[in-house]
């Protein structure tokens, strides 16, 4: 078996990033960085890995989806009887993380996680296919189950009990803002020579930018 992982690199030289051509406020950046990402088509665009906090202080990461960002912050939804949720509940604060291979790009945010109002649950509930919104009814996500068949059992009981009508959102399903206390947007230079911008919300809720070296 060739199993030569250590030699397995590459040389980053698409672009580049600097104090006086990025924005004052990092979402503004990051507005700028997703319309790039989108207009080079990046596969998943909107995965990004969010990081919680144990209650015996260990930290668990997995894969969700951005659904929407506005300037207060970024939003993902997800079951809210979750592992993730309930580490949320107990300790808000997160870690989230882009990388946009593509474009050589990483995006790291530190925040702290809120849910969001009902209203905007239903909204993003009902615009998801009926497939989803009946999933979202039968997955005790996180929740150990015996066995595939235990869970096609729900969903099929499911799609007969919502085969008609609107499918109601379920109480224990809805979204999540993750309000940015720091977010450091990371370009990869040639020879591991990467831009690192930095920025930091102030008490007086200005933000302050940094280089970090790389
Ligand atoms: C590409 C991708 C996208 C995902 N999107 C979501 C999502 O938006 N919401 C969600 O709850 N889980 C999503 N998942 C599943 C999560 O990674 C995870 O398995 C699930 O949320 C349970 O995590 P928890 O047990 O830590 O709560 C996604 C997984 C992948 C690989």
């Amino acid at each position: 078996m060739n199993r030569d992982i250590a030699s397995i690199r590459r040389d980053y030289q698409l672009a580049s990033l600097d104090e006086a051509s990025s924005a004052v406020h990092p979402m503004d950046q990051f507005e700028h960085w997703w319309e790039e990402a989108i207009a080079s088509n990046i596969d998943e665009v909107n995965a990004f890995v969010l990081s919680t906090i144990k209650e015996d202080g260990a930290p668990a990461s997995r894969v969700v989806l951005l659904k929407n960002y506005t300037p207060e912050g970024f939003i993902f939804f997800t079951n809210y009887e979750s592992d993730k949720a309930n580490e949320i509940t107990a300790n808000p604060a997160v870690a989230i993380n882009f990388f946009w291979k593509e474009l050589e790009r990483q995006v790291r945010i530190t925040g702290t996680v809120k849910k969001v109002n009902k209203e905007e649950s239903e909204q993003y509930f009902h615009s998801r296919p009926i497939g989803s919104q009946v999933g979202a009814w039968s997955s005790p996500q996180s929740k150990v189950i015996p066995n595939r068949e235990y869970l096609e059992q729900i969903v099929q009981a499911n799609m007969e009990k919502y085969k008609e009508g609107i499918i109601p959102l379920p109480p224990h399903w809805g979204g999540y803002i993750v309000h940015p206390t720091s977010i450091e947007f990371w370009q990869g230079r040639s020879s591991r020579l990467h831009d690192r911008l930095k920025y930091s919300l102030q008490e007086n809720h200005s933000w302050t930018k940094v280089r970090l070296a790389p």
